[in-house]
C-alpha cells in the first residue's frame, strides 16, 4: 500500500475532482440506476413539464391521500402542546419505543386475537422500508436469500447492496401459472421474504398455503422475513392478517408492520417490527444467538427511535375512535379498489386483486409491455401506474394501480380508461 504525505497544504479549487484512494462499495454499481419510484416519478415530471394542461390522475405510488383520522391529529397535537413544556419536555426516547405504544400493538394486534407476543417482542421504527431494509444487517453473508419475482424492490435491492448480484440472491417466480404465489422449492433456503397482501400482485395466501411456507422454514430452520404491512385490507376472515397466526411461525418469522397506509402515516412514519423471542439463530460457534437481542442491538446503536409525537399519533390508533376511524379509511380505499376492479371487467382486461388489497394487478391489454402501457396511458389518459416489470422480471406484461386516491378521482380513472380506444 502507497502512503501518501502531504508536507504543505495544498490548494484545490470546490468543484475540482481529485483522485480517491478509497474503495466504495462497488455491490451498489450493480443497481438500477435508480430506484423505481424515482424513475416514475422523473417521467411524470418530464411528461407535466411538456403538458402543463394535463391534468394527471395518480393510481402510481401506494401513498395515501386521506388526511390524518381526528383521533390521530388530537393526540399529536397534545403531544406537541407537552414537548413545549418543560415538565412534559422528551429528549431521547427508548430505541425500541415507548411502553406505551408498544403494550397497545401487543394487546391490540396480538393478544386481543389470541397471538401470544409481547411488548418486548416489538420493536417501534420509522416505517417498513426501513426495516425490511435494514434487517439484513443481523444477518450473515453466506445466507442463500429467496425473494419473489415479482417483488417490492427494497428486499432485492437491499439485498443486492449487502451481497452484490449473486448466485445466493435466489428469486422465486410468481406468476399467472401459480397464481402469483411462490411454490415450495425443493432445495434449502436461508432467509425467505414473504409480503402478504402482497406487493404488487394484491394477491394473498390462504392459511394453509402460508402454514406450508412455516413448516419449510421450521423443517430448514430458515428464516422467514414476513411483510404485513397490507394487512389492514384483508376483508376475507381466511386469510391470516399476522404470520404468527400459523402454528410455529414465531419461531421462524419476524413480521413486518406499519400504520402507513391503514392510518395515513406514509407522510409521518411509524412501523413496527416484530421479533418474537424464541427465535434463535446458531453461531459459528455453536451457540444459541437471539435475534431479538441482535435487532436490539442493531436499533440502539443505528438508530434514536421514532419521534414522541408521532408515536403518540399511532398510539390513538388503538383507541376505540381510532380504530373506527381507521377502518373507515380502509373501506374507503376499498371501495376505489372496486371501482377499479368493476370498471376493468367491464373492459374486459384481465386482472388480480383488489379483493384484500390496495392494489390491482392488470395484464396489460393487447400484449403491450409494462413501459409502453405506462407511457401510452399516461400519455393517452394522463393516468399513472406502476409497470409490473419494475418490480422484476416476471412483472413483465403486467401493470400495478392502486386505490390509494379520492373516489372522484379513481372514478375519473375509471371512466377515461373504459373510453380509451388503444
Ligand atoms: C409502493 O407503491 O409499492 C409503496 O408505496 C412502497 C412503499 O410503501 O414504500
Amino acid at each position: 500500500v502507497q502512503v501518501v504525505r502531504f508536507n504543505q497544504s495544498f490548494s484545490i479549487s470546490f468543484h475540482q475532482q481529485i483522485e480517491y484512494m478509497f474503495e466504495i462499495n462497488e455491490n451498489y454499481l450493480q443497481l438500477n440506476e435508480s430506484y423505481l419510484f424515482s424513475t416514475i416519478a422523473k417521467r411524470i415530471e418530464k411528461f407535466s413539464a411538456s403538458h402543463p394542461e394535463a391534468d394527471i390522475i395518480r393510481l402510481g405510488i401506494g401513498d395515501v391521500t386521506l388526511p390524518l383520522p381526528p383521533s390521530v391529529l388530537q393526540a399529536m397535537h397534545n403531544a406537541v402542546d407537552e414537548m413545549g413544556v418543560k415538565e412534559t419536555f422528551r429528549g431521547y426516547g427508548p430505541e425500541q419505543g415507548y411502553a406505551f405504544l408498544r403494550e397497545k400493538i401487543s394487546e391490540v394486534d396480538f393478544r386481543q386475537r389470541g397471538i401470544d407476543i409481547s411488548p418486548g417482542e416489538i420493536f417501534v421504527g420509522d416505517g417498513s422500508k426501513s426495516d425490511t431494509g435494514n434487517i439484513g444487517d443481523i444477518l450473515g453473508e453466506g445466507n442463500v436469500v429467496a425473494i419473489t419475482n415479482p417483488v417490492y424492490p427494497v428486499y432485492l435491492d437491499t439485498n443486492i447492496m449487502r451481497l452484490g448480484k449473486s448466485s445466493q440472491i435466489v428469486l422465486l417466480p410468481c406468476g399467472e401459472e401459480n397464481g402469483f404465489l411462490p411454490e415450495i422449492p425443493s432445495h434449502h433456503l436461508d432467509v425467505i421474504y414473504l409480503c402478504y397482501p402482497n406487493n404488487p400482485t394484491g394477491t394473498v395466501m390462504n392459511r394453509e398455503q402460508l402454514k406450508q411456507w412455516v413448516d419449510y422454514a421450521l423443517e430448514n430452520r430458515s428464516l422467514i422475513l414476513f411483510d404485513a404491512a397490507y394487512e389492514a385490507f384483508i376483508r376475507d376472515n381466511e386469510i391470516p392478517r399476522s404470520i404468527y397466526e400459523i402454528e410455529g411461525a414465531a419461531a421462524c418469522a419476524i413480521e413486518f408492520r406499519s400504520f402507513s397506509k391503514n392510518a395515513g402515516f406514509t407522510g409521518l412514519r411509524c412501523s413496527y417490527t416484530v421479533v418474537p423471542k424464541v427465535l434463535t439463530a446458531r453461531s459459528a460457534e455453536g451457540s444459541n444467538i437471539s435475534l431479538n437481542g441482535l435487532w436490539n442491538r442493531r436499533q440502539s446503536t443505528k438508530f434514536n427511535g421514532t419521534p414522541y409525537i408521532v408515536q403518540k399519533a399511532a398510539e390513538a390508533v388503538y383507541s376505540p375512535e381510532g380504530q373506527q376511524e381507521v377502518r373507515e379509511m380502509v373501506s374507503y380505499y376499498m371501495r376505489n379498489a372496486e371501482m377499479i376492479r368493476e370498471g376493468l371487467t367491464e373492459k374486459g382486461w384481465t386482472f388480480f386483486g383488489g379483493k384484500d388489497s390496495p392494489y390491482i394487478w392488470l395484464k396489460c391489454p393487447g400484449g403491450m409491455d409494462s413501459w409502453t402501457f405506462f407511457d401510452r396511458l399516461l400519455q393517452e389518459c394522463h393516468i399513472v401506474g406502476t409497470p409490473g416489470v419494475g418490480f422484476g422480471s416476471k412483472g413483465e406484461g403486467y401493470f400495478r394501480l392502486t386505490a390509494f386516491n379520492s373516489h372522484e378521482r379513481t372514478a375519473e380513472a375509471v371512466r377515461r380508461i373504459k373510453q380509451w380506444e388503444y
